[in-house]
């Protein structure tokens, strides 16, 4: 990430507000700046090499997948989104957080330790059961072998980006990383094909259950995709695809945000007291929690969990870094305090337009 940060640095300093670089064989044009984002974000929806690595584990799953197969599957996965759907997963969210409280507490006599492992197991124990509808209890089993397997797949794979002499296929065939992709990647897709293969059945049966009961239990992700109007049409290859989508996607991104989060809160004090005294008591108060609410978008500005994001326009020929990082840290943009954590810039209307994008839109709210 330093390469990045530095690259994005050097473009916030010249008046094009650009600059390249090479990585390997390709030549990549860093991006910091909010009009030419926008512009590049949606015109150039091609991804770079980065995402052909991530396709070894999700095939054609949508985020990565080249244009014309991604377009039709983002119709199928964005209206799962709605806000009542989102909705309806506080239930889970509500619960792992008691877990992770009550496993916070053996931290009470320390002074120092990390928030890392306890963040990640929770949020995988979170996106995991709105995704598949299962859990899996990472936060308290370590050696839960998709977790294991899943985490090795990652660390692993991730490790080729900065190798370009393991970018050919040949040579990397050969290297013993590529076994340990093979071999973790057969223990994921074994496990979610069981989980959809039984859903399928469970989904059968609780239906009739359901209807003559009235009762209804919280849908997944995976629940919500079989139960869509083109639900019965998608494969089981089709749907490990996207759930491992939505398991990469959404996992270490929300441990990133939320990690980041309760550091702000740590090192601020009065931050964290106004954030205690706005705190809820039911989730239909959540829209209330303005405060909570800036000290959030501001830790995403300073340490947003997907700093970048790599384009192709044209087949390849021209590749651009479009720095997320690069625009949130842009002092020509959000001033000389930029460095600053001040929640506050998120209530009193001095967002520089466009400036801000965590999720790539140029309009987060
Ligand atoms: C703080 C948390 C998150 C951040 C900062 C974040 C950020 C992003 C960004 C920057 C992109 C655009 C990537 C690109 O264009 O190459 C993206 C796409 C996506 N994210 Fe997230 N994300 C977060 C959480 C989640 C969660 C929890 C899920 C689902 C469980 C999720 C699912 C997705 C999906 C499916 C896409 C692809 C959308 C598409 O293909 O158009 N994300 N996210």
């Amino acid at each position: 990430m330093n390469v990045f940060k530095m690259f994005s640095k050097e473009a916030m300093k010249n008046n094009y507000n650009m600059t390249s670089f090479w990585l390997g064989m390709d030549h990549y044009t860093v991006v910091v700046e909010p009009n030419l984002f926008e512009l590049f974000s949606k015109e150039c929806l091609e991804k770079t090499r980065f995402a052909k690595f991530a396709r070894s584990l999700i095939g054609n799953g949508s985020i990565f997948a080249p244009v014309d197969i991604w377009r039709p599957k983002r119709k199928h996965l964005a209206p799962t989104f709605s806000t009542k759907n989102l909705n309806n997963f506080c239930n889970i969210f509500s619960q792992q957080s008691l877990i992770l409280v009550e496993r916070l507490q053996s931290t009470l006599t320390s002074e120092k330790f990390s928030m890392w492992p306890f963040i990640t197991t929770y949020t995988m124990d979170s996106v995991c059961e709105t995704v598949l509808g299962i859990q899996i209890h990472a936060q308290t089993d370590k050696e839960q072998p998709f977790l294991k397997a899943l985490n090795e797949y990652l660390t692993v794979g991730s490790s080729r980006i900065f190798k370009p002499w393991l970018y050919i296929k040949a040579i990397y065939k050969l290297h013993p990383d590529s076994q340990i992709l093979r071999r973790t990647k057969k223990t994921i897709w074994e496990f979610v094909s069981n989980i959809i293969e039984k859903k399928r059945e469970d989904i059968k049966r609780t239906k009739s259950k359901e209807a003559s009961s009235g009762v209804e239990s919280t849908e997944s992700f995976l629940d919500l995709l079989l139960e869509s109007a083109d639900g019965v049409k998608f494969t089981n290859h089709y749907l490990i695809e996207e759930m491992l989508v939505l398991l990469l996607a959404g996992t270490d991104t929300s441990a990133v945000g939320a990690g980041f989060t309760c550091v702000m809160l740590s090192k601020y004090p009065d931050v964290q007291m106004k954030v205690y005294e706005e705190r809820p008591i039911l989730h239909t108060d959540l829209p209330k929690l303005k405060y909570l609410h800036a000290v959030v978008k501001e830790t995403l500005r300073l340490y947003p969990p997907v700093p970048i994001i790599g384009r192709a326009v044209e087949k390849d020929v021209l590749l651009l870094i479009l720095s997320i990082w690069g625009m949130h840290h842009n002092p020509k943009l959000w001033g000389d305090d930029v460095e600053s954590f001040i929640p506050e810039r998120f209530l009193n209307g001095s967002v520089p337009s466009g400036a801000f994008a965590p999720f790539s839109d140029t309009n987060t709210p």
